[in-house]
């Protein structure tokens, strides 16, 4: 099997996959990085690659089969089309991009350059996620009623330095930023979104941006469901995700699962009261979601896997985000 040669474009967060790579977890190898910092170049100097400061520089000169694109969301069309010009396949840092037309545009160039478009939505590969997927396909879960996911972080000012953060046209927010992490996992386990609700309040640090803010979803079959998102505060429980079934509910945060399933049929009761019931509880070991990502995305390359994320899926996991966008901008109802 060959050995995919791969760059990295963006080394703040995509150190991270810098570090992944140069691990050898899998079948590939680090070829070079760029970023437009040249601060980064010391990075090169570690790991032996040769480091840009002008990306396409590095597409003309290296051989590269694909990159990892971690750079500001409202750059990632104009990166990702000019990689998918020179044949690479690109995993790009989700959000796809940061409108529906720059996401057509990276659809459009990956189709006619032949090149795969993979999005790092790495929580469909969260083993908990993997799980309720499982018990769903094999009937465990019944029939998908509802939903509801706590996302609440703590975000200091550092954060907050990079002013693309705090300005939505250039992708900042909780919502896009972290939010779109929940909008997908919701639209992999229960369904594509159809309609949604939201209020949001920036009371805390008076960006322009939300710091908070509460959805309701109603998905195109019939499911519905709640989030709440916060960077400002604390971790209130242990949890992330709930999904509620007519055979059994699931609670999933990111090392433990546990599913809650009554033993009798719900014809054989006017209600459930919970007394008669199957408690299963697994500790799983945390795994490195960025990990199985990437080896994934080398399987796909390699043609032993397709893509779990495609562009399609990216686009559609954008378009109910900026619908709750909308919704909560504008106190209204939202139908996509
Ligand atoms: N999947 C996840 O868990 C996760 C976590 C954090 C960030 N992200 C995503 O990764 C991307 C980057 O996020 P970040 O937090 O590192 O942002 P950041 O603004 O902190 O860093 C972006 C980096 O990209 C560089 N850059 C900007 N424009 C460039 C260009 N044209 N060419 C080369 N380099 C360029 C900047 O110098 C900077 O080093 C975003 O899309 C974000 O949504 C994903």
């Amino acid at each position: 099997m060959k050995r995919i040669s791969l760059a990295v474009i963006g080394l703040r967060f995509g150190a991270r996959h810098v570090q992944n790579i140069v691990s050898k977890g899998f079948d590939a190898e680090l070829a070079a990085i760029s970023d437009i910092n040249p601060d980064y170049a010391a990075l090169g100097k570690e790991h032996g690659v040769p480091f840009y400061t002008d990306y396409k520089e590095m597409l003309r000169t290296t051989k590269i089969d694909a990159v990892i694109i971690a750079v500001p969301p409202h750059v990632h069309a104009e990166v990702g089309m000019a990689c998918m010009e020179y044949g690479v396949h690109v995993l790009m840092e989700k959000p796809i991009a940061s409108t529906l037309e720059d996401a057509d545009k990276l659809i459009e160039s990956a189709a006619r350059c032949g090149v795969h478009l993979e999005i790092g939505h790495m929580y469909r590969f969260d083993k908990g996620i993997e799980m309720t997927k499982l018990k769903l396909e094999n009937g465990e879960i019944g029939q998908m009623i509802g939903f509801h996911i706590f996302s609440t972080y703590l975000k200091g000012p550092g954060y907050f330095k990079q002013e693309w953060r705090t300005k939505r046209n250039t992708g900042g927010g909780p919502l896009l930023t972290n939010g779109i992490h929940d909008i997908d996992r919701l639209r992999y386990v229960c369904g594509d979104v159809e309609t949604v609700s939201a209020l949001m309040s920036n009371k805390e640090r008076g960006f322009e941006v939300e710091d908070t803010v509460s959805i309701s979803v109603k998905c195109k079959n019939g499911v519905v469901g709640t989030i709440f998102l916060s960077d400002c505060s604390h971790r209130a429980l242990p949890y992330t995700d709930f999904y509620f079934g007519t055979k059994s509910s699931v609670m999933i945060n990111s090392s433990s699962y546990y599913i809650d399933d009554p033993l009798h049929e719900i014809e054989q009761v006017s209600w459930d009261y919970g007394v008669n019931r199957r408690i299963e509880r697994h500790e799983m070991k945390r795994e490195d979601n960025h990990m199985k990502e990437l080896r994934h995305f080398c399987q796909v390359i390699q043609g032993q896997a397709s893509p779990r994320t495609t562009g399609e899926d990216g686009k559609k996991t954008l378009q109910a985000l900026l619908a709750i966008q909308e919704a909560m901008l504008t106190e209204r109802v939202v139908t996509i």
